[in-house]
Order: C-alpha cells, then sequence, then structure tokens
C-alpha cells in the first residue's frame, strides 16, 4: 500500500469505529478496574487498545498519548496524574476526537479538574497543526504548484513558530496499539518525533503488536489486515532496535503476552509494551554517584556499553545515574548518591570504575585526579 492509502483506509476505518464498535479491532486488555469505573460505557466499548501503558504513568507526569482514539487511555492516566500534571491525546480522526471530545467535560467534574485536551495531528509529525492547517486551507485552497509550494512555506513556519507538540515537554509518551498503522516510510520520523517532544530522561511505554516473523509484502498490502492492526506489526526484534538508533536508553519489552492475539499465515501477531528512556542531557559529570546491579545475571551492558557486574558499586555520572534511577529498570539497581553533592572536579571516576562504598558516604574520596570520567 501506498504511504497516502495507509493513511485513508485508516482514518476510514477508526471512523467506523468511532460511530460503532468494531469486534474485529478489540483485543481483550487486563485494565485496572478502578480506574474505569469513571468512565462512560461508550468510551470503554469503543475501546481498540492491546495493552494497558497507562500502568507507567505517574504523579505530575505530562503524558502524551498517541492515536489516543476514543480517550479511554487519556481518561484513566487523567486520574493519576494528579492537579500537577495534564493529559494530551493526538489523533488523526475527527470521529475519533469528538468521541474523545464529547466527554471532556463531564469527565473533568467527575475527575475534579480538567487535566485533558485532545488534538488533531499526526504522530509521525507532532509540530504540524493539522486543525490550523485545515483552516488556512479553507481560505487558499490548494489548485495549482504555487499553492503546494504555498502550503509548504506555511507548514514550515507552523512547525517552527507553534508546534502542536514543542520540542521537550512531555516527561511520558504513550500509545496504545497505534504505531503498528504509521506508513513504513514514515517509522523513523515517529520514533524521532516522540524523542524531540520528551524532556531528557522522559520515558516511553508503547503497547502494540509485533510479529514473530517478517510480514510479507501480500499481507502488508491488504488494507483491512493493516488497518486491522495486523499487517502493519513491526518485526519483533526490529521494534526495539528502532527505539535504540533513536537514541533511546533502558528499551525493553516490559510485557509480552505468550498467547499470540491474532495468527496469518503462520505469523503470530502478539501484544508487546515496549518501554524506553531518552537519556538525561544536562551538563555531566562524576558527581560522586554509584550503582549496583543487583542481579540475577553475572553482569548487564547497557546502550553506550558500560558493565554494570552483579554486586559491584560502579561509579555512574550525575546523567546516567538520573537516566538509571528514573527508567522504568531502577528496580534492577541500587543506586547511592552522594553524600554531599560533589561539583565538577570533586570526583572523577573513568568509565567502567568501581566506587567504594566509603566514598559515596563521603567519608574517604579515594579518587579524584583519573581522567576519562569527566
Ligand atoms: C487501534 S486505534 C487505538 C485507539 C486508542 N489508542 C485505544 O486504545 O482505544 C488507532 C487510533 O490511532 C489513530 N491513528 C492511526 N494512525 C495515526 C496517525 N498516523 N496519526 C494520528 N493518529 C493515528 C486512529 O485514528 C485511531 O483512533
Amino acid at each position: 500500500m501506498s504511504t497516502t492509502n495507509v493513511y485513508e483506509q485508516v482514518q476510514e476505518r477508526y471512523a467506523e469505529g468511532a460511530q460503532q464498535r468494531q469486534e474485529a479491532l478489540c483485543c481483550p486488555v487486563d485494565y485496572d478496574q478502578s480506574l474505569l469505573k469513571a468512565l462512560p460505557q461508550e468510551i470503554i466499548d469503543k475501546d481498540y487498545g492491546c495493552g494497558d501503558p497507562s500502568r507507567y504513568v505517574r504523579a505530575g507526569d505530562r503524558v502524551l498519548d498517541l492515536g489516543s482514539g476514543g480517550g479511554k487511555i487519556c481518561y484513566m492516566a487523567a486520574q493519576l496524574v494528579g492537579e500537577q500534571g495534564s493529559v494530551t491525546g493526538v489523533d488523526m480522526t475527527d470521529d475519533m476526537l469528538a468521541l474523545a471530545r464529547k466527554y471532556q467535560e463531564p469527565m473533568a467534574q467527575t475527575l475534579g479538574g480538567d487535566r485533558v485536551s485532545f488534538k488533531k495531528g499526526y504522530i509521525q509529525d507532532l509540530a504540524l497543526d493539522v486543525a490550523a492547517m485545515e483552516t488556512y486551507l479553507a481560505a487558499q485552497p490548494v489548485s495549482n504548484a504555487q499553492d503546494v509550494q504555498r502550503l509548504s512555506t506555511w507548514q514550515e513556519t507552523q512547525r517552527r513558530e507553534s508546534p502542536l507538540i514543542a520540542d521537550e515537554t512531555m516527561t511520558l509518551v504513550i500509545s496504545n496499539c497505534v504505531l503498528n498503522l504509521v506508513a513504513e516510510a514514515d517509522r523513523r520520523r515517529m520514533i524521532s518525533e516522540i524523542y524531540r517532544v520528551l524532556t531528557p530522561g522522559g520515558r516511553v511505554a508503547i503497547s502494540d503488536i509485533v510479529a514473530d516473523e517478517p510480514v510479507p509484502e501480500a499481507l502488508k498490502n491488504d488494507p483491512a489486515l493493516w488497518s486491522g492492526c495486523i499487517s502493519g506489526a513491526f518485526h519483533e526484534g526490529a521494534f526495539l532496535d528502532a527505539f535504540v538508533e533513536a537514541g533511546f536508553v533502558g528499551v525493553a519489552y516490559d510485557k509480552w503476552d505468550a498467547e499470540p492475539w491474532q495468527v496469518v499465515a503462520g505469523i503470530e501477531f502478539r501484544s508487546v509494551t515496549l518501554i524506553a528512556t531518552k537519556p538525561e542531557t544536562a551538563e555531566d559529570y562524576d558527581g560522586g554517584h554509584a550503582v549496583l546491579y543487583k542481579g540475577p545475571y553475572a553482569q548487564v551492558q547497557d546502550e553506550k556499553g558500560r558493565i554494570y557486574p552483579r554486586g559491584q558499586r560502579m561509579a555512574v555520572s550525575r546523567c546516567t545515574y538520573g537516566t538509571l534511577m528514573n527508567s522504568g529498570h531502577a528496580n534492577d539497581f541500587i543506586g547511592f548518591a552522594p553524600h554531599e553533592t560533589q561539583n565538577r572536579g570533586g570526583f572523577c571516576k573513568p568509565a567502567g570504575a568501581t566506587r567504594s562504598a566509603a566514598e559515596t558516604k563521603g567519608t574517604v574520596q579515594t579518587s579524584s585526579s583519573s581522567g576519562g570520567g569527566c
């Protein structure tokens, strides 16, 4: 299928799904029932998710839900972010946006505050404000090559000056069964957009469908299979690789359904939840932090090649410490913050060095001169 066809087919299918529940698009999910209680039945019925990324939401998060559909995950997340947090849903299908917005006011009353907004956009181009573009097009329809050029200039200016989702504004990006619907040609851009909008240290939790074997072209060209969240599925290995290539760390499957959701032409399509973290990028230096990998493996190695042997207190920079301890893998490590915050130059351990307990406690500073870590 061509890229344009993909979006037309998907929009058509989910416009129908917003009008009437589509059984074929429903995948059984074990949601947190206490969060569902506050939701209108129509939103629960028109649920086309395949996992529950709301489980990764923390108080105070600024959450972006990619392909928010009827708004179920947004309204669940709104119950978890608290008064300081916010939830933004982005979707390209008008009927889905209308369904989600229909309950915005009653939900704000139920939850005691309006923390949710729904925006029209493409998840592979999160800077483009599609509603604003439609207003522009209504006033200046495109009918010749010069108009196309003008539209392109307008888009560039709009993305730069008033992006739909601005750089580094979200602390958590979630999505439920949507990335597989994006055209393959746009996927690299989609993941780099997720990276762009996240704050340093921001997290990703994506529930989606993956395939255990490469999907043949004949299946990919079947519009019903593509829009039905099947033939556009990432290959199970490529999905992780795509996030590593985009610069994320701590990329892992946190949930994996042993039972496939569908089997087509012998290929298993199953629901998974991928988690990842955008590394901290603040000025980095050795401030005296250490982490100890708890096991059970002899050692683990991160995306940057750093090795953490089991049971050893390893010296890590301030940013590596922040990224690790804020990630979905924090429970695999014990973190030791320095007794007193050390300024640049206070400690200077080379990468891969151990750090004595005494040093972390601030009683003895065993190394202050060796290079490589600062
Ligand atoms: C399978 S449904 C999932 C909806 C919702 N996440 C849920 O859990 O019920 C896919 C949704 O993603 C939207 N969508 C698909 N591709 C998109 C894209 N490229 N940009 C924005 N929205 C997209 C569709 O309009 C639809 O609402």
